[in-house]
């Protein structure tokens, strides 16, 4: 696993950069994404690109990680309205190419998986070491399945809602296994909450009451940590 520490906005622009060269030079790439706050400097980057620059999207496809179960798919909150608001609305990006778990039925997510191995999946993580909702006592071969939040990410996730009452308190989830089959894994973190679940990822033993600790056993993983998230390293 590598690891590279730096400033929140070099990381955007390192991770951005990635993923502007890779659809460069694989027009047709499969493209794993992830939500939440983590990511909102990449894709304001990766539009900012496609302003100046017109990178092509047209053939890329997309697969999203994780979704709200019981939230209506254009409520501000839910993971398809942020999806178009952060980065589809303003790309070339064909929306039939876009998936998510919900829409996409979610059994046939893991068949859709290995008829288009990911070519990079970018994700955050939990305070707790979720990786998508794949939360603490995740089995390591879980597939994409409808999962419970745990308290501490409903917590966690409450600032994007008026009340905790109104975080959702199921999610359908990309499964572990699923993750695992990405040629390339970009995980990123940043601020003090994250740095006890990323010391368990680099430092603490393979345990599923620690789920991101599973990528200790991927060929291709890069960690992009600023300085909080890498505090106890
Ligand atoms: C959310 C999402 C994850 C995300 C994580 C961190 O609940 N399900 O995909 O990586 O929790 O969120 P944030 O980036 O807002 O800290």
């Amino acid at each position: 696993m590598k690891v590279i520490i730096n400033e929140k906005t070099i990381l955007d622009q390192l991770v951005s950069k990635k993923i502007i060269d890779l659809v460069k030079s694989k027009p047709n790439a499969n493209l794993g994404l992830a939500t939440g706050s983590t990511p909102l400097g990449v894709y304001q980057n990766l539009v900012n690109d496609y302003q100046s620059n017109n990178t092509d999207y047209s053939q890329v496809k997309t697969f999203n990680l994780d979704e709200y179960l019981n939230l209506p798919l254009d409520h501000q909150q839910s993971y398809h309205t942020y999806m178009n608001k952060q980065l589809f609305d303003h790309l070339n990006i064909n929306l039939e190419n876009t998936h998510f778990p919900l829409e996409n039925n979610y059994l046939n997510y893991p068949t859709l998986l290995k008829e288009n191995p990911l070519d990079l999946q970018l994700l955050g993580i939990g305070s707790n070491g979720h990786i998508g909702f794949n939360e603490p006592g995740t089995a390591f071969n879980s597939t994409t399945n409808i999962v419970k939040l745990a308290s501490e990410t409903r917590n966690d996730n409450a600032r994007f809602f008026s009340k905790l009452s109104d975080v959702p308190t199921e999610a359908i989830s990309m499964g572990l296994k699923d993750i695992m089959m990405a040629k390339e894994i970009i995980l990123m973190a940043n601020g003090k909450n994250k740095a006890a679940a990323i010391y368990q990822l680099v430092k603490g033993l393979k345990s599923e009451e620690w789920p991101a600790t599973i990528l200790q056993d991927h060929p291709n993983v890069t960690l992009y940590l600023d300085f909080d998230a890498a505090s106890l390293l």
